[in-house]
């Protein structure tokens, strides 16, 4: 029996797209920015409880539980908080081809750092949430006791106070964590993302 030559060896790959058909519902990354203490981690675990919920396939990445593992050698230089930004957004991409839907958590205090990010994803999968609530009310409620250490000059180059925040000037969802509930919150994210067709 001659044996068959010129054959190739194809690797069945599962695409993005094929594992959105499996999910049911598309995917993308929800992308909250914001100061600390603004309720970012906070909302965004609240969202994918209820994403969870509803059956949809998430994940929530948070930028204290990153930085005790994959960027536990970056601090909070310029430099570093760009560092951390650009590989939680390689992460974030991986999760989107994943097909999940998924959320970060991180203050992300650059504008240039989040606009890296959203270029790395399509049209529509990169979701800037702004967690829009003032210094003020942040230092108020500090709830890490890291603004009143920030205050004594404990905590260098602390956001909000000798480093800076640059708001978003175009977030695709906007929430005031000091006027509206927790409840109300997750309604206007999944509100959004049906709005969008993602779920
Ligand atoms: S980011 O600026 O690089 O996006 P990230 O969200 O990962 O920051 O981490 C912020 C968290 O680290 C804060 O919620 C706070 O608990 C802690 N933290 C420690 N030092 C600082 C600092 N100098 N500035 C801001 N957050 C700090």
């Amino acid at each position: 029996m001659t044996k068959s030559t010129n054959i190739t060896w194809h690797n069945t790959t599962v695409s993005k797209t094929d594992r959105q058909i499996q999910n049911a519902h598309s995917s993308c990354v929800l992308w909250f920015t914001g100061l600390s203490g603004s309720g970012k981690s906070t909302v965004a675990n609240a969202v994918s409880r209820e994403l969870y919920r509803q059956g949809i396939n998430e994940y929530v990445l948070d930028g204290d539980n990153i930085r005790h593992g994959l960027n536990k050698d970056l601090g909070f230089s310029d430099h570093d908080r760009t560092e951390n930004i650009r590989r939680i957004g390689e992460v974030a991409k991986l999760f989107v081809d994943s097909g999940k839907v998924v959320t970060t958590a991180f203050i992300s205090p650059f504008r240039s750092d989040r606009d890296q990010v959203r270029a790395l994803f399509d049209d529509k999968e990169f979701i800037e949430v702004f967690v829009d609530c003032p210094l003020e009310e942040c230092e108020k409620r500090d709830t890490k006791q890291l603004y009143a250490k920030a205050r004594r000059g404990e905590i260098k180059e602390f956001t909000g106070i000798d480093s800076p925040y640059e708001a978003p000037e175009r977030p695709e969802i906007t929430i005031h964590t000091e006027k509206i509930t927790v409840e109300e919150a997750i309604e206007q994210v999944l509100s959004y993302l049906r709005e969008q067709n993602v779920i």
